[in-house]
């Protein structure tokens, strides 16, 4: 990627506060817009229509922050997915316990699991998910713990699909303009450390179990997101006998 060919990890703020800090609450809120600006529930939907064969009835979201994001997404699949289980997953206790109530109301029953999503999942004997989700939420890792983590995923469902920020000069250049939509210096600072440890090329499928032989697909869409979605078993062909 021209101008920024490697990933650089820093910090973010946001996983450094305090869930009550005001700074935090703020930058959430921002999150909440910034998602809605990326169109990354659109992006994810598309990707699950595309590479799920049948509605998931256990899904587990990796990094769920509020789980704001999640319940878009579900909202959108209605019409196509009935409902079943959610695991939201998040090393701060974040789900306020009235959205649980509009999962339910999509037919979703939530778990919420506090805790370091590598460790959880490289511990969970839990095998029964069809699917893992993440959103902006990979980038946190570096490599080592990215080829942990996709291969936790890899072994707890069939399906795996993430939703990223595309390390890219143009997106790293608009989060300067979020200040325009009033975010607040942690989502300021957060933003572009996120571009400059998001990804490009085929940075994740390298790291799935397998590689690229068994990814879907990776790439960017439109400006600001880069879609990795992978399986670990080989789709089932309606016509093989
Ligand atoms: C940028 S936020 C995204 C939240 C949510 N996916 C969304 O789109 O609104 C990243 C989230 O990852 C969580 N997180 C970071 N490192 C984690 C880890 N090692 N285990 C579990 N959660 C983690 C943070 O607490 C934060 O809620």
């Amino acid at each position: 990627m021209a101008g920024m060919p490697v990933r650089h990890l820093s910090p973010e703020l946001l996983d450094q506060l305090p869930a009550s800090d005001p700074e935090a609450i703020g930058s959430r809120r921002d999150l909440a817009r910034i998602n809605a600006i990326m169109f990354q529930a659109a992006i994810m939907c598309r990707r699950l229509r595309r590479d799920l064969q049948r509605p998931p009835r256990r899904i587990l979201e990796i990094g769920c922050g509020d789980g704001g994001f999640m319940l878009a997404v579900l909202k959108r699949m209605r019409r196509h997915w009935p409902g079943g289980e959610i695991v939201l997953l998040d090393q701060q206790d974040l789900v306020p316990p009235p959205r649980l109530g509009a999962y339910a109301a999509l037919g979703w029953q939530v778990e919420t699991v506090t805790a370091d999503a590598l460790v959880w999942m490289e511990q969970s004997p839990s095998t029964g998910f069809d699917l893992v989700t993440a959103n902006l939420f990979l980038h946190h890792f570096a490599e080592a713990g990215l080829t942990r983590l996709l291969a936790a995923a890899a072994r707890l469902a069939p399906v795996f699909v993430a939703t990223e920020p595309s390390r890219n000069a143009a997106a790293l250049a608009a989060t300067g303009l979020l200040r325009a939509i009033g975010a607040n210096a942690v989502t300021l600072h957060d933003a572009a450390a996120s571009v400059r440890a998001g990804f490009a090329g085929q940075e994740l499928s390298r790291l799935w179990p397998g590689g690229q032989a068994m990814t879907a697909r990776e790439g960017m869409v439109g400006l600001f997101t880069h879609v990795f979605s992978a399986r670990s078993t080989p789709p089932v062909l309606h016509n093989e006998i």
